[in-house]
């Protein structure tokens, strides 16, 4: 007689996104005649670039014909698009990254969750509160989280690392000592950043206390400021304690064409044991890679074309995240976000819970948004607003916002 995973029985409700889905479904239903505005989900919105088609068309032509046909991709990827983030990521950086140090896959998200396997059960995990639910949730399912205390809507097992006003939404250095810590700068939810010199110190604590960083950069192209860092490796040190993921979709535009990777550099050793040939050897097991004409669209993104076209596109996203901001800011809101990212994070009025303005807005101005519930229990009175609808969506959504 099988037996299930028991594991995954100790995951609390349905993912936040199909609650969302189906509140806003019963919505539809009982209202069939209003016009819903979707701020909700961070899904882009805005057609591929022109280079990126062309690149995928030029491939496709390549399948049809015998000579130029591609089967498997190499388990690292193909070599043209690790030396193109090899070069544009990292190199031109200044940063110490080499192409055989990237492991190409097909997103983030699934990169995410699949990373804690290369990681012993009784490794400690310590979390930003408010997070991206996919970190927890895949050590929930690797029985490595301990017991969920409903009341507090956290695990016995985890560190949860406060990201609060006081703060900016940074987390600062935990009390308790982790093993593995995730971190997201520009953040999904709040839209917060770090410095250089913050994150600096959060690679020293690491390699102080033999920790792991999972460095999560799929925001990293809509940062605006200065003296905010592209990726963890333009800090001393971060070779040895700092595995970073990269993202296709949101800088361009690939949540349905399906592209990441995952950097994991050679210096990060238990003893003689590399992480990088854990993680290889499980690329070479369990995954036979991103198709060869999706890895092309992504070499195209590095084109002087393609990096033109995706600039524009990004600024398109953050026009909008500016109308959100600067619109809740005189309509009377206190909003963060922004910025660097194509997230705004705002508390909810009148003290409402974050699912009572999610329904107060779906009601009342027929806007989605996230409740900040959601991503966790520091999140509670918060909102968020994602700037990758259209121009025309957002600035009717925020004119509904600013009648409440
Ligand atoms: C922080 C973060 N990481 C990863 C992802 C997923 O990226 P991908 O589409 O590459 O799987 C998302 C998507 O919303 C995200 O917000």
């Amino acid at each position: 007689m099988f037996k299930v995973n028991e594991d995954y029985l100790k995951l609390p409700g349905s993912y936040l996104f199909s609650t969302i889905g189906k509140k806003v479904a019963a919505f539809t239903a009982a209202n069939p005649d209003k016009s819903i505005i979707r701020l909700g989900i961070g899904d882009v919105t805005q057609p591929l670039a022109p280079a990126i088609i062309d690149a995928l068309h030029s491939a496709v032509d390549e399948m049809a014909q015998a000579e130029t046909f591609h089967g498997y991709a190499p388990d690292l990827g193909y070599e043209f698009l690790r030396n193109a983030m090899a070069k544009h990521d990292y190199q031109d950086r200044g940063c110490d990254v080499r192409a055989d140090e990237i492991f190409i896959s097909d997103g983030a998200k699934g990169d995410s969750g699949n990373i804690q396997e290369i990681f012993a059960r009784d490794n400690k995990i310590a979390v930003c509160d408010p997070v991206y639910p996919v970190y927890v949730d895949t050590n929930v399912m690797a029985g490595r989280t301990g017991i969920y205390d409903k009341e507090t809507e956290t695990w016995s097992d985890v560190i949860y690392m406060p990201c609060t006003k006081e703060t900016n939404f940074a987390p600062e250095l935990p009390k308790e000592t982790p093993d593995i810590i995730y971190l997201c700068f520009p953040n999904n939810p709040t839209g917060s950043t770090v410095t250089k010199g913050q994150l600096q110190e959060w690679v020293d604590y690491a390699n102080k206390v033999g920790a792991v960083i999972i460095y999560d950069a799929a925001y990293e192209a809509y940062i605006s400021e200065e003296d905010v860092p592209h990726t963890i490796y333009e800090c001393e040190g971060a070779r040895t304690c700092a595995i970073e993921l990269r993202s296709f979709s949101k800088n361009a535009g690939f949540t349905g064409v399906r592209l990441g990777a995952t950097v994991i550099p050679k210096d990060i050793k238990q003893g003689d044991v590399t992480l990088h040939s854990l993680w290889a050897r499980r690329h070479g097991t369990k995954y036979n890679g991103a198709p060869y004409i999706v890895q092309k669209a992504g070499e195209a993104v590095y084109s002087e074309a393609g990096r033109a076209q995706l600039k524009k596109q990004v600024a398109y996203y953050m026009k909008n995240a500016k109308v959100i901001y600067e619109g809740l800011k005189e309509a009377g809101y206190s909003v963060s976000g922004g910025i660097n990212a194509p997230y705004i994070w705002l508390e909810t009025p009148k003290g409402m819970t974050s699912w009572e303005f999610f329904d107060y807005l779906l009601d009342h101005a027929n806007v989605v948004g996230t409740p900040g519930s959601g991503f966790g229990p520091s999140g509670e009175g918060y909102f968020r607003l994602t700037a990758f609808g259209s121009y025309e969506n957002t600035v009717a959504a925020i004119e509904r916002i600013k009648k409440l």
